[in-house]
């Protein structure tokens, strides 16, 4: 059992990702904290709550964290997402209220509680895990480890950029805080767009129709959020449900160790992550490999379960 503390910007694949934990006996989601990213932080901190209640799981907490990246303004992608983040599902309003802590807070007080035991998973930009971190520079030996979504290395024929042709969404909406979270020391399993891109891990209007023969209120919001995709996309990419996936098999991916260089600013080049040529001190690991019929099998099984 994997205990984690969850960073996310839902937006649908967060979404997709929160669900498949829900529905996990490998993880327990001790709380999420919400960022700035796919949607303002009012926005992903109302959808994460809103998932959460319509599966009866609105116990967990959720505290809100930045409303910006560290040295740029918030540019969105409710293009991709919907107007409400959510492919415009029909789920209603948040009714449990934020936790009172700011999510850097919440979520250092979540690790510093159980030394070694917790694990965080960041899903979005790592704006509040740089805040995190620099208020507690202990933390990153603290965490049992991070897994994250985010980067392009160019691993695989499918590492190339998608909010730039070079940079990934997470990384380029904050390149400052994930140059600092990359170099932080902590123990960093990095799922980019070079497994997340490969077609053989991505849903497709053939798995809609097998999630459509689900009764489930998790299957139904599934259903509704993976139309939303397929319909606008042509298909739903599982970036971040990729990341959760390594703690519920890690059989489904492979790693390689390395370093890597975030780029800074705001040039042409923002947010590209280039693995360096040798390893050495923060080396972290970075998904090379992915077993994409394996992990769409274990989504659709665990989505249709009764
Ligand atoms: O590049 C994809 C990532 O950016 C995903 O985490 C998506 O939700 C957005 O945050
Ligand atoms: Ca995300």
């Amino acid at each position: 059992m994997h205990k984690v503390v969850w960073d996310m910007d839902p937006g649908i694949d967060d979404a997709l990702a929160l669900i498949l934990a829900l529905k996990s006996p490998e993880v327990q989601v001790l709380g999420i904290t919400t960022v700035a990213g796919n949607a303002s932080v009012e926005m992903t901190s109302a959808n994460a709550r809103r998932v959460l209640e319509y599966l009866n799981a609105g116990s967990i907490p959720v505290a809100m964290g930045a409303a910006n990246p560290l040295n740029h303004p918030l540019e969105d992608a409710l293009n991709h997402h919907g107007p409400d983040g959510l492919g415009n599902c029909d789920l209603p309003p948040p009714k449990v209220p934020l936790h009172p802590d700011k999510a850097w807070d919440f979520l250092a007080r979540l690790v510093w509680d159980a030394p070694g035991e917790v694990a965080l998973i960041a899903t979005g930009p790592l704006t509040n895990v740089a805040y995190a971190f620099r208020r507690n520079p202990k933390l990153p030996e603290l965490m049992a480890r991070l897994v994250l979504m985010g980067g392009a290395y160019r691993l695989t024929p499918y590492g190339e950029g998608n909010r730039t042709l070079y940079a990934e969404f997470n990384i380029w909406q904050d390149p400052e805080a994930a140059h600092m979270v990359f170099n932080s020391g902590a123990d960093i399993f990095a799922v980019g767009l070079d497994v997340t891109m490969d077609p053989a891990a991505c849903l497709t209007s053939e798995h809609l129709g097998q999630i459509k023969t689900g009764h489930t209120p998790a299957a139904h919001l599934v259903a509704q959020l993976v139309e939303y995709q397929v319909k606008h996309h042509g298909c739903c990419r599982m970036h971040d449900p990729l990341a959760l996936a390594m703690l519920l098999d890690v059989s489904l991916l492979d790693f390689k160790l390395a370093r890597v260089e975030v780029v800074k600013g705001n040039d042409w080049n923002r947010g590209v992550t280039r693995i360096l040529p040798s390893v050495g001190s923060h080396s972290i690991h970075v998904a090379c490999a992915v077993d994409g019929p394996r992990f769409l099998e274990l989504f659709l099984s665990r989505m249709l379960e009764k």
